[in-house]
């Protein structure tokens, strides 16, 4: 049987629980699943590309058939040189799809072969988004539960570098904080 190749393209500014939920559901409906991360130069991210893949990889190294990536350019070109059948992409409410089904219809204008399909996260995480994550921890809000830990983490010692500090010198035994 021929083997299916899907990519998941986004900016993940930062990955979620609501990403990483559904990049388990597609690791189950696909041979492989290429997490494809968009390196777009009109917007200004929190995290680099660097600190964002990195954090795939941590985040889905249990899973064999998922690896992660970085593409420029249109999602049907990337497909194509990858070898993809489908995009991937989640549906959290009614409003993301009328913006989902505008991308879907102009990749399948610009790419007939290529499907789109969207999955749903879990109910927990319909109303959770990157953008949002940032807000409210920018703001000081508590994100426990709506990212993993590293990403809480991370965004912590992001949004004030004296976290990193003191984390640091706590793991030196011997220094004084
Ligand atoms: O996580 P996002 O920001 O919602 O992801 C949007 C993404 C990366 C899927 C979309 O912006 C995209 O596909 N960009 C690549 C450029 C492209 O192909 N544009 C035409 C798609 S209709």
């Amino acid at each position: 049987m021929k083997k299916v190749i899907a990519i998941y393209p986004g900016s993940f500014d930062p990955p979620t629980n609501g990403h990483l939920d559904l990049i388990e559901r597609g690791s189950k409906i696909f041979d492989e699943l290429i997490v494809a991360i968009l390196r777009n130069p009109d917007k200004n991210p929190l995290f680099s590309l660097g600190e964002r893949r990195a954090m795939l990889e941590a985040l889905t190294a249990d899973f064999k058939n998922v690896r992660v990536d970085v593409f420029d350019g249109l999602t049907v070109d990337y497909a194509a040189r990858v070898k993809a059948g489908a995009v991937l992409r989640g549906i959290r409410a009614l409003s993301d799809y009328e913006y989902e089904l505008q991308m879907a219809m102009m990749n399948r204008k610009l790419q007939p072969d290529l499907e789109t399909v969207f999955m749903m996260p879990a109910e927990q995480y319909s109303y959770l988004s990157s953008r949002l994550v940032r807000e409210v921890a920018k703001l000081g809000g508590s994100i426990q539960d709506l990212v993993p830990e590293m990403v809480e983490r991370r965004l912590r010692e992001k949004l004030d570098p004296a976290i990193k500090l003191q984390d640091a010198r706590k793991m030196k035994p011997g220094k004084r904080a």
